[in-house]
């Protein structure tokens, strides 16, 4: 059994997998994605204790007592949320859900300064959309 907070909620689960499955397929939040389920695209990003964290490659028996954030749990006047529809930062939309997920987490931080690096190193758009995504995050940050 691994208790844990999600956006708030109190949850309580017998499931021994991926963070990401346990969102998904057991309580019914679909922002964050299933990309490469390899660690290497960031579209299954969420915010861990206030780090922004890869779900696909966090094991829920390490997450006791944690509290887990998603793009579900931000405010629907975020700025970080309002930001990127201002750029219209998004082509499909497939990576934004984690990429808001990385900039909040650099913005409650207070770490503008590594968005270039750590989008680079942690986030992947096919669609080419970084420059809106960019201008949008420099916008908050
Ligand atoms: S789905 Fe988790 S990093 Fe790609
Ligand atoms: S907007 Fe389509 S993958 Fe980034």
């Amino acid at each position: 059994m691994t208790a844990l907070t999600v956006n708030g909620m109190a949850v309580e689960t017998t499931f021994d997998g991926p963070l990401l499955h346990l969102l998904r397929g057991e309580l019914d939040l679909f922002a964050a994605k299933l990309g490469c389920g390899e660690g290497n695209c960031g579209a299954c990003t969420v915010i861990v204790n206030g780090q922004a964290v890869q779900s696909c490659q966090t094991p829920l028996w390490d997450l006791e007592g944690a509290e887990v954030r998603t793009v579900e749990g931000l405010r629907a006047d975020d700025p970080v949320i309002a930001a990127f529809m201002e750029e219209n930062a998004a082509q499909c939309g497939f990576c934004i859900p984690g990429i808001l997920m990385t900039v909040t987490a650099l913005r409650d931080q207070g770490k503008g300064g590594d968005l270039l690096q750590t989008l680079d190193e942690r986030h992947i758009c096919r669609c080419g959309a970084h420059m809106r995504i960019l201008r949008a995050a420099r916008t908050v940050l």
